[in-house]
């Protein structure tokens, strides 16, 4: 038989360290090019070739079809085949490797793995403590698996409880380290220094050092903000709510969460409180279900929902659970950074608050850097149209710009407004022009009726159009 050998670039001193002293469960934290990705090949080939399986996880697709490749290149002189579509490999001697993305950890389940590498830990979307606890780590039972976290880190969040469990000495099975991108000789000399020269003392922490910061660069919130402003106890009374759906395109391997998320208007301060988030992966039936129950729970006035991807769809889905329940179909017309601004500016004013804690929404809302991820994440979506339905129209959040063309009477509601088709709110009365008298204001209950009624004359008037 002829012999077949693997040759990977020898560990420098600080791989080496982690190679040496791991314990079973361990995160390294380290900058920019450190060489993370290549301790993590190492890795992965040593329990390869003693016929073990290996699980390599990785935030997105888009990484794992990167890291992919680069395995399958370093690995193929020992291949015995591999499987893109499976992203799975398979070495002389049994050893198997199947690389999975936290997009979807679901998939995971029901696996056993001798070793796990996970890359980039910290880019993790869903909350990477339940994803560890409910998801990898059984799958590392069978086989008494080990675990590496190898991450340059992104604010502080699950990842860097981790860390502080591998520093102290009541969790024996858990071993931290800490390593910058100078720590790797490899790195062409000159490289970090012009990088640096070029980055924002805070980037630099972050990137090079490898520095847990208080926030993550480009978000739009920060827990600071968030904790700044929450709401401890019940929700006080609220003049509106609406429940907030962006639908996932569908519920298939790759698909999105679809964010429901509750938002109300406080009747005496004429604040914004997030109530609820009920956000989840879910087919199109039990999303509808879903918000249809939270809006019966909490009687919300109408549910409003993102129809860019369904359009008429998303309002029949929801009709078939609920025929009664008023439905606001909204259309983006911008950009996502560009929607959340007013809303930030809300908070930033100390108008939202947060009814208790709502883990899963806030690290969305503290993780999306717009600058780095143009998708932004569901919950966060749902949650500023919530707000952008209570809170902008009623002039609450309005730049001076809009404030002066509502002095001058303009229209208000149009794709400008963020509003392209032309709804005005319930509870909205412009005040009347200079010499005119008022007419007496409708009551909130005779403003909801007359917008349930012109909803209705509506959807008569397009099933009378379609020749029903
Ligand atoms: N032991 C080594 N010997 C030689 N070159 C190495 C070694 N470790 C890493 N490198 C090289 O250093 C560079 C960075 O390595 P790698 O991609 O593993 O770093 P990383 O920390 O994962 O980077 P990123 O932060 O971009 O994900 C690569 O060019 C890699 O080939
Ligand atoms: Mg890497």
């Amino acid at each position: 038989m002829s012999e077949r050998r693997l040759t990977l670039p020898l560990p420098h001193a600080a791989q080496n360290q982690v190679l040496r002293d791991h314990a079973r469960f361990n995160v390294i934290i380290a900058g920019r090019r450190f060489g993370k990705s290549m301790l993590g090949i190492r890795l992965v080939a040593d329990t390869l070739l003693e016929g073990k399986r290996v699980a390599w996880i990785s935030p997105t697709y888009k990484m794992l079809s990167d890291i992919y490749r680069t395995t399958a290149d370093l690995l193929a002189p020992v291949l015995v085949s591999r499987n893109a579509s499976e992203r799975r490999l398979e070495v002389f001697g049994g050893g198997v490797l199947d690389m999975w993305s936290l997009e979807n950890p679901e998939s995971i389940r029901g696996r056993h793995y001798r070793r796990m590498i996970v890359d980039e830990a910290a880019l993790a979307k869903n909350t990477l403590a339940d994803t560890w606890n409910l998801i990898l780590r059984p799958t590392l039972i069978d086989d008494k698996g080990d675990a590496y976290f190898l991450t340059t880190p992104k604010g502080r969040g699950d990842l860097m409880t981790m860390y502080e469990m591998g520093r102290a000495p009541e969790h024996p099975d858990w071993a931290s380290w800490h390593f910058t991108s100078m720590d790797n000789p490899y790195l062409p000399a000159g490289e970090l220094d012009s990088m640096r020269a070029s980055m924002p003392a805070r980037a630099i922490e972050q990137e090079i050092e490898g520095r847990f910061i208080d926030e993550v660069l480009g978000a739009l919130w920060t827990y600071k903000l968030i904790d700044a402003t929450r709401w401890h106890g019940a929700a006080p009374d609220m003049a509106r709510i609406v429940v907030a759906v962006d639908p996932a395109v569908s519920s298939n391997r790759d698909s999105d969460e679809t964010g429901i998320v509750a938002c109300g208007m406080g009747r005496d301060s004429h604040e914004g409180f997030v109530l609820a988030d009920a956000s989840g992966t879910y087919s199109p039936e039990t999303w509808a279900r879903r918000a249809v129950e939270l809006y019966r729970s909490l009687e919300a006035d109408k549910i409003v929902a993102e129809a860019n991807q369904g359009g008429e769809m998303v309002q029949y889905t929801i009709r078939t659970i609920d025929r009664n329940v008023p439905v606001r179909l909204v259309h983006a017309t911008r950009g996502k950074a560009i929607r959340a601004e007013p809303i930030v500016a809300l908070y930033e004013q100390g108008r939202i608050h947060h009814v208790g804690l709502l883990p899963e929404l806030e690290t969305q809302m503290t993780m999306w850097s717009p600058v780095e991820d143009r998708e932004s994440p569901d919950r966060v979506d749902a949650m500023v149209w919530g707000f952008s339905d209570l809170m902008l129209k009623a002039g609450l959040a309005w730049t001076p710009e809009q404030h002066a063309a509502y002095a001058r009477g303009d229209d208000l509601y149009g794709p400008e407004w963020g509003d392209p088709e032309g709804w005005v709110p319930p509870g909205f009365t412009p005040p009347p022009a200079a010499g005119e008298s008022a007419a007496p204001p409708k009551t909130a209950q005779e403003r909801y009726e007359e917008e349930v009624a012109a909803q209705d004359a509506e959807r008569i008037r397009q099933m009378v159009s379609r020749g029903w």
